[in-house]
């Protein structure tokens, strides 16, 4: 039988999994951009990178809802038990869409639920615990592929123990990780030069008659 951790154990088993764990995924020649929306978790993450010894993560401060991050420069985003703390998820995706490169990917977790009650909806706390911000799962796979994603796929689901959720039988909670990819047709930038040639040519033409 495996031995189980104490509590030290367990928060080395974090550290380890954790630190740098991006960063050095990317290699020598790749990037990291970590984004946070608050000072002080920007300026924590500088500093663990910095004692890392990691030089190829940048971290910026900024809203999901607007990262500031170019159109088309990035291969991968990732989040983990973010997107839900946002008020307007729709912007956080059609963002994520904006910064991935043609065939960039999408690999996100986070929490989804159904049938939370009115009082949880309106507690400030629950939205901070990840709890009163989680849509139902449809919706937000809705939300993903609204913003322009194609193979939208949840590849692994917890679902927390109804022991959890006081007895109330319509209340789901979740945590589920979501895969999906940004394809944008090659061809439709090609269809849309070539007809801009084609306009263009035909007053030219036009006139030289
Ligand atoms: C639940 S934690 C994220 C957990 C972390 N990703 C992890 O894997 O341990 C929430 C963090 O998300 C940040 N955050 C929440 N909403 C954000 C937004 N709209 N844009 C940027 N950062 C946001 C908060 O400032 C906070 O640092």
């Amino acid at each position: 039988m495996a031995k189980k951790m104490n509590d030290q154990e367990i928060k080395d088993a974090v550290r380890k999994h954790y630190g740098g764990l991006v960063g050095r995924r990317a290699g020598p020649t790749g990037k990291v951009i970590g984004l946070d929306m608050t000072p002080e978790m920007v300026a924590r993450a500088r500093a663990n990178a910095r004692r890392a010894g990691l030089q190829n993560v940048e971290f910026r401060l900024g809203d999901a809802e607007k990262m500031p991050v170019d159109d088309a420069s990035v291969d991968l985003v990732i989040s983990n038990c973010v997107i839900n703390l946002a008020p307007d998820k729709d912007r956080v995706f059609s963002e994520a869409f904006r910064v991935l490169k043609n065939g960039g990917r999408l690999m996100i977790s986070d929490m989804v639920a159904e049938g939370l009650p009115d009082q949880l909806l309106e507690d400030r706390g629950a939205w901070c615990s990840c709890i009163s911000g989680a849509m139902p799962e449809r919706e937000y796979l809705g939300t993903i592929r609204r913003a322009g994603f194609s193979e939208v796929r949840v590849l692994a689901r917890a679902d927390l123990a109804p022991r959890f959720l006081g007895g109330a039988p319509d209340l789901k909670i979740s945590s589920i990780r979501v895969g999906a990819v940004k394809t944008v047709a090659e061809d439709q930038s090609t269809i849309c030069m070539s007809q801009k040639t084609v306009w263009r040519s035909q007053p030219r033409s036009q006139g030289a008659r």
